[in-house]
């Protein structure tokens, strides 16, 4: 027995849409404090792995084990509630309310005065600022509504809503796609930093520089399934590449096709 299982296991995980077999088989850990970056071709299958992950999808087989238990997510607020969420640029926050009752959304500090209920604003508004301080996430003002804060702000607060509140692994499907360089690294350092409180990162990513920024492991999907599984250290741009495309490094090509062709009739 191991002193501590990983945070996440997935174990043969396949998924399918009718005909398409979106994945097949696949297996790997994410340790607690730990970031994976999950690279693949477009429709490799990575937004369905990580919707399988966090509720929003079921598996067709295979078995997700988290914390200790095997999981059956049936929606992301299963997922959520076991403190596993994916965060999106800025979607799930209200544009229209400020940096503060985005953080407390449905968990607002509530006085009772007189028997009437009373928001606790300059509570609530400590608290916030000290959450974004030891992340240490910049905002101009808490007191801002969203609209007027940028992608990456808005990023960074949503990463430490997440945190504040007993997030245990949480997912970023290709966070930075519309974020400028200055706010693309700041999420970066984010991420790391979230990580080395404990937190498990899945971090869906085209760009190679960024996974090798930010990633201590990468799990490469070619056409549904586990090409490779290494530890940043141990592994080159060079080689993510021949992963993601199945071309030897020389340059030859492998068909890729014809080695899951086979893998479908053996099964
Ligand atoms: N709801 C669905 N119904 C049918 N097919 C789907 C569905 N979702 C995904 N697929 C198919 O599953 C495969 C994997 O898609 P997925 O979105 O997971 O790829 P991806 O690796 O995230 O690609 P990208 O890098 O382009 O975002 C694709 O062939 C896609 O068309
Ligand atoms: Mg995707």
């Amino acid at each position: 027995m191991t002193t501590e299982a990983p945070l996440l296991r997935l174990e043969n995980i396949s998924k399918s849409f009718g005909a398409i077999q979106a994945l097949r088989d696949i297996s790997f850990e994410i340790g607690r404090g730990e970031v994976v970056a999950l690279l693949g071709d477009n429709g490799a299958g990575k937004s369905t792995l990580v919707k399988i992950i966090s509720g929003g999808l079921e598996p067709s087989s295979g078995k997700v084990v988290y914390d200790g238990a095997e999981r059956h997510f049936t929606s992301p607020a299963d997922g959520k509630a076991a403190g596993i969420e994916t965060v999106y640029q800025d979607l799930s926050l209200c544009t229209n309310v400020d940096v503060v009752a985005n953080f407390f959304m449905g968990r607002e500090i509530v006085k009772k005065v007189f028997g009437v209920p009373v928001l606790q604003e300059k509570e609530m508004e400590a608290v916030v600022a000290k959450a974004m301080a030891a992340a240490g996430t910049k905002i101009p003002s808490l007191r801002t509504n969203v609209e007027h804060l940028s992608g990456g702000q808005r990023q960074a607060i949503e990463l430490n809503r997440f945190v504040h509140w007993g997030g245990k692994l949480v997912l970023l499907d290709e966070p930075f796609a519309a974020l400028g360089v200055e706010q693309t690294r700041r999420g970066l350092e984010l991420i790391r930093r979230i990580a080395d409180q404990g937190i498990g990162v899945v971090f869906i990513t085209h760009i190679m520089s960024q996974a090798f920024q930010v990633a201590d492991r990468m799990v490469v999907i070619r056409q549904g399934k586990v090409a490779g599984d290494v530890r940043r250290e141990e592994t080159s741009p060079d080689e993510i590449v021949h992963l993601i495309t199945g071309e030897a490094l020389g340059g030859r090509a492998r068909t890729v096709g014809q080695e899951n062709g086979q893998a479908q009739h053996a099964g």
